[in-house]
């Protein structure tokens, strides 16, 4: 009875890993909802900023279409709510940033820096997503 609820509780462990694995939709994008109101003037002096240490935005991405390592942001706000699919763009922007291997933009490897959650104030994620959304 004893192993028996142990493997039981084992395959659901693994039931659990493998589908937090498949989640790359942006569809379960989710935001706390105390995040406070962002500044876009502040997110875009951010962006091409070392933030508390973390690499800067802007040695990734550029505001154009051409790709330095990750897909440039021209038109982010339209293609956000493509990947989004179906989660508003905020929620998708903000799970981009400090969870993004969450979804891979299609093309791309998971290599973002993935340490912003930490690094960035809630603040600075706001302020981020506010500026990412008028591109
Ligand atoms: C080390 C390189 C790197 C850094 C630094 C980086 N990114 Fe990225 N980013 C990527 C790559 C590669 C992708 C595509 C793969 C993916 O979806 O995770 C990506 C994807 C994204 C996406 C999704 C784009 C879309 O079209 O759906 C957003 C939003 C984003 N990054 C925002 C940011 C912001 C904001 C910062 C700074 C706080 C940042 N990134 C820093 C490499 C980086």
């Amino acid at each position: 009875m004893r192993s028996w609820s142990i493997v039981s509780l084992l395959a659901l462990v693994a039931l659990s890993l493998v589908l937090s694995g498949c989640g790359v939709t942006g569809a379960n994008a989710e935001m706390p909802t105390d995040l406070p109101a962002g500044d876009p003037s502040r997110g875009a002096t951010l962006f091409s900023e070392s933030i508390n240490g973390a690499p800067s935005c802007a040695g990734c991405h550029s505001l154009n279409d051409s790709v330095v390592v990750g897909p440039g942001l021209q038109n982010y706000a339209a293609n956000a709510k493509v990947h989004a699919n179906g989660s508003s763009v905020e929620a998708y922007t903000y799970t981009s940033i400090v969870q993004p291997g969450n979804y891979i933009v299609s093309g791309f490897g998971n290599v973002m820096y993935a340490q912003y959650g930490r690094q960035l104030t809630p603040q600075q994620i706001a302020d981020l997503i506010a500026y990412l959304l008028t591109l």
